[in-house]
């Protein structure tokens, strides 16, 4: 069987082990490879690269993974890999981009491209001028309670899209279990805008249509917490984010992303998505819908009990496809791009994309303005 060589850069992080070496590279090598139009197979051929050794080793072992590695410059020189993919913590990514990129490998990286919109333009340009088949994470749209609400949507469902408003987050206990403390840290890349901005860019692009214009306020509620080692630090970035956003179209999106909430719904993202045919609520696994005819009338009466379950009348989205995990349905995507040519929109300016509505967010918090996004493409 052919093999398709990868660096994977981070593999020891949150996402690098679980989303994307376990559930997507070694879930795909156990499948028997991803499978082409022609019919061939083709395996995937990871290299774990990352800073300690004792950790690289484990993983290999542990996922029956042959190749591992702590030199940037040996794997990109290895002609072996024709593909390099980073999911390391934000700020390294800009640097070790550029380098896979003079090295002439095709590149998938983790959102959000870089630190700051002119850092992923920047990459967007040497990618396009370099010819290399470049990827960003988007997994999102890969969920299926989101495929559902696509499904609905362009279905007609809804009808006119009025407004969406999405519901984000948890609490993240200071004790810094949860998550790592970086997230924490403006100076290492933390912050909830850089974080979810570039997710609620493509969600709202793909899904309702492009952005026009942005508003957002944003806190850092708890001021200090415990990093990995047990010991207290200043956190310096913004831990919730309430924003709107103006589609064009005329659609209004509000999302509130926080990591200072108690959750209070299913899931720990919800859309609601009302528009004049019927309205549509989706996590990351479910979808339901209310179409006008179902809607019950409500009256405002707060002086007794409300005679309406205003639950019973939503109908849940069945699954139409087989439930497969978001990241490992858009790596088989990448690597058709790369083997066979398919077709795979979510390209470095899409990643830039994101970054620019990211960088409209911190400027609106900033001047306490709405900001207009102009429309984005790469000089030519
Ligand atoms: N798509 C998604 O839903 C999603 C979710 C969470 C995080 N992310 C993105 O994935 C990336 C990694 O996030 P994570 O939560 O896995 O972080 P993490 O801290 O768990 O992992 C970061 C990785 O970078 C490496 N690293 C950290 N500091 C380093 C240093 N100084 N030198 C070299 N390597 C270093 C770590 O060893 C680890 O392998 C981030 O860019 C984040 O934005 C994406």
């Amino acid at each position: 069987m052919d093999r398709i060589g990868i660096i994977m850069n981070g593999v020891t992080g949150r996402m690098g082990t679980h989303q994307h070496l376990e559930r997507s590279i070694v879930a795909i090598r156990r499948q028997g490879g991803v499978q082409l139009r022609d019919g061939r197979r083709v395996l995937p051929d990871p290299v774990l690269l990352g800073r300690n050794p004792q950790k690289l080793e484990a993983l290999a072992r542990k996922y029956e993974v042959e190749r591992w590695s702590t030199s940037l410059d040996e794997c990109l020189s290895d002609p072996r890999n024709t593909i390099y993919f980073d999911a390391q913590a934000t700020t390294l990514r800009t640097a070790a981009v550029r380098a896979a990129i003079t090295a002439g490998k095709n590149i998938y990286c983790e959102k959000p491209l870089g630190g700051d919109f002119k850092e992923a333009m920047e990459l967007a340009r040497m990618a396009a001028a370099a010819g290399i088949k470049h990827g960003i994470v988007q997994d999102k749209l890969f969920l299926p309670g989101l495929l559902k609400l696509q499904q609905v949507i362009q279905n007609g469902v809804l009808g006119r899209i009025l407004s969406v408003r999405g519901e984000f987050g948890y609490w993240v206990f200071e004790d810094g279990a949860q998550r790592p403390s970086w997230n924490y840290r403006k100076e290492h890349g933390g912050g909830l805008i850089l974080d979810m901005f570039p997710h609620w860019q493509y969600l709202l692009e793909n899904i309702f249509g492009r952005v026009t214009a942005v508003s957002c306020m944003a806190a850092t509620h708890i001021p200090e917490r415990v990093d990995e080692a047990g010991a207290t630090y200043a956190a310096t970035a913004d831990d919730a984010v309430y924003a709107t956003f103006e589609l064009e179209g005329g659609v209004i999106v509000q999302i509130n992303s926080s990591w200072c909430t108690r959750v209070h719904r299913d899931e720990l993202l919800i859309l609601q998505v009302d528009g004049d045919l019927g309205s549509a609520v989706a996590g990351l696994r479910t979808c339901e819908v209310q179409h006008q005819a179902t809607t019950p009338r409500a009256l405002w009466n707060p002086d007794t009990p409300d005679p309406i379950n205003y639950m019973e009348s939503w109908q849940k989205v069945p699954a139409t496809t087989s439930v497969e995990n978001a990241f490992k349905i858009q790596w088989e995507m990448y690597l058709r791009y790369v083997l066979e040519n398919a077709p795979f929109p979510h390209d470095f300016l899409q990643a830039a994309r994101g970054l620019q509505i990211v960088e409209a967010g911190l400027r609106s918090w900033k001047e306490r303005k709405w900001q207009d996004v102009p429309p984005l493409t790469l000089p030519s």
